[in-house]
């Protein structure tokens, strides 16, 4: 076995930057492959705290190639922000690889991000105003610019010439702002052109050589599967897909070639930006999962949604990605919970539904079915085998494997490299 996946199984913000930290040390190539700076991945290291936005969190591990794949869409000027503070902690970027074929996000994307979210009024999508859905309807649209477009200056010119007429036209007559300048977008965007060339290559070549020779790799997943275009809250989604059916096509792999697919979720739920979300807590219960998990955005900075673990959407998104394994990350911020609770069904009118409706205003509707659990009252930071976790967090664990259908091959109980359990073995 040579491909492992990890998915974000609810809507984003799981933890998944510690983990593939954690398993990228047993692997030979990192790949994001969907998503862009939408995403922040926090890693805690040798006292150390790392945010990732565009480079994958396998940096961090001095053997690891780490690719950005075609299906990421790239802000050059945050990219190399980021590389820089990187290097700042003395993490070596030779090792970064960046898709040919990726796609430019572009000054215009940034402007329009936030001029279509002001124009949404009460139906703001709470996008984190990165230019990633602008980005990927240039991409659909096919006007987009790609990573290889801006090495070739004269051809880039070109096509940001055609394409900013049109976005100009948009700016100015739609929104009534001021156009931007085609020069000073040249020149900069460049400028970048030159600094991440040596990066730049056919990555799906690499990927492709290193699975034949059967070398581990780890596509790591971006967002959430219940932020995902076709399945998750539509409209209140990103715009790339998350799901597995679409990790071998953002990286260049065929998709018989992902072996295991490691679903990744928190002990609690999460959202931020609007859309329903059924177990949403508005009480001091809330508040308390908030800081106790320090739910704020590492991209945005903004309060996160805090509620009860839901199983209806956690089983939904296990069967979408044919899960082989989940991991239940952050067991700890439950610690001083007198009682935990899991959503096992939703009350929509007369009935009890075990899965989300597609239609937005039933799924608002749904109120949760939970069960109680009690709490174990006890830090669990120390616990490294399921022996050393109380009963009482067992029993919750178990109740949600049985849930989900799936296995639980890892527990994580705090930031840190290595505070987490590994019931099972994954492929590498
Ligand atoms: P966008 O991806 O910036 O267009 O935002 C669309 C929705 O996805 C908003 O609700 C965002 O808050 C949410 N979102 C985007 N990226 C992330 C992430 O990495 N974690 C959690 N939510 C995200």
């Amino acid at each position: 076995m040579t491909v492992l996946a990890t998915i974000g199984a609810q809507w984003g913000d799981e933890g998944k930057g510690k983990l593939v930290d954690e398993i990228a040390a047993r692997t030979e190539y990192v790949v994001r492959y969907q998503g862009g700076s939408n995403a922040g991945h926090r890693v805690v290291f040798d006292d150390n705290e790392f945010s990732f936005h565009l480079v994958p969190a396998g940096i961090l591990h001095p053997s690891v190639t780490c690719i950005i794949g075609n299906g990421v869409v790239v802000d050059p000027r945050g990219l190399l922000g980021e590389m820089e503070s990187l290097r700042k902690m003395g993490v070596d970027l030779s090792r970064l690889l960046i898709s040919e074929r990726a796609h430019v996000v572009m000054p215009y994307h940034f402007v329009l991000d936030r001029l279509e979210e002001e124009s949404r009024g009460d139906d703001k999508i709470g996008t984190v105003m990165r230019g990633i859905g602008p980005a990927y309807v240039d991409k659909y649209s096919r006007v987009g610019i790609r990573m290889a477009d801006l090495l070739d200056v004269d051809q880039f010119r070109a096509k940001l010439a055609s394409v900013l007429a049109q976005k100009n036209r948009m700016i100015t007559q739609i929104y009534g702002q001021q156009p931007l300048s085609l020069e000073e977008i040249h020149t900069e965007y460049v400028g970048y052109a030159q600094r991440l060339a040596p990066h730049i290559v056919d990555t799906q070549i690499v990927l492709q050589k290193a699975v034949g020779e059967g070398k581990p790799v780890l596509l790591e997943g971006a967002q959430g599967s219940l932020l995902d275009i076709d399945f998750g809250t539509y409209p209140f989604v990103t715009s790339s897909s998350t799901v597995v059916g679409n990790a071998a096509m953002g990286a260049g792999l065929p998709p018989r070639s992902i072996d295991y697919v490691l679903g990744v979720y928190k002990a609690y739920i999460t959202r931020v930006g609007s859309g329903p979300m059924p177990t949403e807590l508005f009480n001091g219960e809330g508040d308390a999962l908030r800081e106790a998990g320090h739910e704020y955005g590492t991209t945005s900075g903004r309060p996160r949604r805090c509620g009860w673990f839901d199983a209806v959407v956690g089983r939904y998104v296990a069967r979408l990605n044919g899960l082989d394994s989940a991991a239940i990350m952050k067991l700890d911020v439950l610690d001083a919970m007198p009682v935990v609770k899991i959503c096992t069904g939703y009350k929509l009118g007369a009935q009890v539904i075990k899965a989300p409706p597609a239609n937005l205003n039933d799924l608002a509707a749904c109120e949760p079915v939970y069960e109680e659990w009690p709490g174990w009252q006890t830090s669990t930071s120390d616990a490294r085998t399921w022996e050393d976790l109380p009963e009482q967090a067992r029993t919750y664990l178990k109740r949600i494997e049985e849930l989900l259908e799936t296995p639980l091959a890892v527990v994580s109980v705090g930031p840190g490299r290595g505070h987490s359990i590994y019931l099972r073995d994954l492929p590498f």
